[in-house]
């Protein structure tokens, strides 16, 4: 399950990025904003970083105007790790050498297009497993 999450300036990317993976079959769960109106992104980061936390999503994506409050916010949680990412690169290091947990976007950043390849990249690709990585992320937390 994945939990996804928007202020308002995320709100309209949103809609696409549900739209895509009800596409491709991948079960979400919906932390808001449920409208364009102007809100506080704190609110959907704790809501789906709280999600990820309790075990009921694995993993959650989160978009703001620039992806940058959202994922501040979000990695004040321990055990979140949040990457804002803008590019399949990007995508791809986070999940293969930080197991990111969480997808931040900005909405003002990157177009849909763009977005959903994002998308795709970090929901299909595996941590790498290898003991630096591993290590490095254990640093984190201490
Ligand atoms: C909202 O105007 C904007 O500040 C927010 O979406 C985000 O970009 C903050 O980091």
């Amino acid at each position: 399950m994945i939990a996804i999450g928007s202020d308002h300036g995320g709100f309209a990317l949103k809609q696409e990025v549900m739209a895509y993976l009800e596409d491709k079959g991948i079960e979400y769960k919906d932390y808001g904003t449920y409208t364009k109106d102007s809100c506080d992104y704190p609110v959907y980061a704790k809501k789906v970083a709280n999600a990820i936390l309790s075990g009921e999503c694995e993993k959650g994506i989160l978009i703001c105007g620039t992806g940058i409050g959202i994922s501040i916010t979000a990695n004040k949680f321990k055990g979140i790790r949040a990457a804002v990412c803008h590019d399949c690169f990007s995508a791809q290091a986070t999940r293969e050498h930080n197991d990111a947990n969480i997808l931040a976007m900005g909405a003002r950043v990157v177009g849909p297009g763009l977005a959903l390849k994002i998308v795709d990249t970090f929901l299909n690709t595996e941590f790498s497993n290898d003991e630096r990585h591993i290590n490095r992320i254990k640093q984190i937390e201490e």
